[in-house]
């Protein structure tokens, strides 16, 4: 077996030899946020995919992420090193789901999370990421807005934007849904002068208990541009890898001990290696799902 050092220098060779970007998202291990060329949230990281000139992208994260950079980078070879890295999220819906949405609200817009599969965006009318959902929501015309799949962040925009009527869907993260409002209180009471930062992937109990609520990037921002020492982590602990190197002066506190999201952390340093060298996973799309899936997704980055 190869240190995390050898794996880093193998890591190296196999980018110069294949021409080819690491990726990675903030909840990845420190492991692999380390080796990686960008590293940052679901909106960054597609507007990279879009954007980067290699030949390969090795995606370190979860499935749709990969089929985002896939979508959006169709002429790459997109890999994603640990095949069965999905996101319970996107698993709530489909697309049969999303076409029975819209014959029951005819002509309303459909937004959809990017934590969703091709087909589902496919068949809706543009994308959001965390980091653009108010905006994405607020430029749509008319009240009536189909917001799938996440109910959280959808209650968290619809709160933002009282003249719109959004319609939700009932999905939501386990991992993020964990935390409860009497964790927010204690750790209050505990340390009264932390910032508490929290997703937006978080029930609207503990939403509304925040000092800060954002994307993991907006999260990362507030802290390096907060004059405050102690902060609290209401999101996946992956994000605590950029922050400790970024404010090594600073104190965090994870909200929750659960906030570990299982299918983030299959991606090691050897899955990597793995990937480079035997060209794995391969992610494919269908063209013509991608396509249309494509639209939602340039839509998004157009506007953001
Ligand atoms: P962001 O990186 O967009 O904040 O998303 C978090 C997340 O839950 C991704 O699955």
């Amino acid at each position: 077996t190869n240190t995390l050092t050898e794996l880093k220098e193998k890591i190296e060779n196999l980018k110069r030899k294949r021409n080819a970007l690491i990726l990675a998202h903030n909840y990845q291990l420190d492991e692999v946020q380390e080796v990686a060329d960008y590293v940052g949230d679901s909106f960054y990281l597609s507007k990279v995919a879009a954007e980067i000139e290699s030949d390969v992208i090795v995606f370190c994260g979860v499935r749709f992420m990969a089929e985002t950079a896939k979508i959006l980078s169709p002429d790459k070879v997109v890999l994603l090193p640990e095949i069965d890295a999905g996101c319970p999220l996107a698993d709530t819906i489909t697309a049969e789901n999303v076409r029975e949405l819209k014959s029951q609200y005819p002509g309303v817009p459909v937004v959809c999370y990017v934590n969703s599969s091709v087909e589902v965006k496919a068949e809706s009318d543009i994308c959001c990421t965390s980091a653009n959902a108010i905006k994405v929501v607020a430029s749509l015309t008319g009240t009536k807005v189909i917001f799938i799949p996440d109910k959280n962040l959808g209650d968290y925009v619809a709160k933002q934007l009282p003249d719109k009527e959004l319609i939700l869907w009932q999905g939501c993260c386990v991992t993020h849904a964990k935390v409860k409002p009497e964790n927010v209180t204690q750790v209050r009471e505990r340390y009264p002068e932390a910032k508490i930062l929290i997703h937006p992937e978080c029930i609207p109990a503990v939403v509304k208990l925040a000092d800060f609520v954002g994307s993991t990037s907006a999260i990362i921002r507030y802290v390096e541009n907060s004059p405050a020492e102690v902060f609290v982590i209401g999101t996946e602990v992956g994000v605590l890898c950029k922050l400790k190197t970024a404010c090594p002066e600073k104190q965090f506190i994870l909200l929750h001990s659960g906030l570990i999201c299982p299918n983030m952390k299959k991606t090691r340093r050897q899955s990597i290696y793995d990937a480079l060298l035997n060209n794995r996973y391969e992610i494919n799309v269908d063209e013509t799902v991608a396509e249309k899936a494509r639209h939602t997704l340039t839509l998004m980055l157009e506007l953001a």
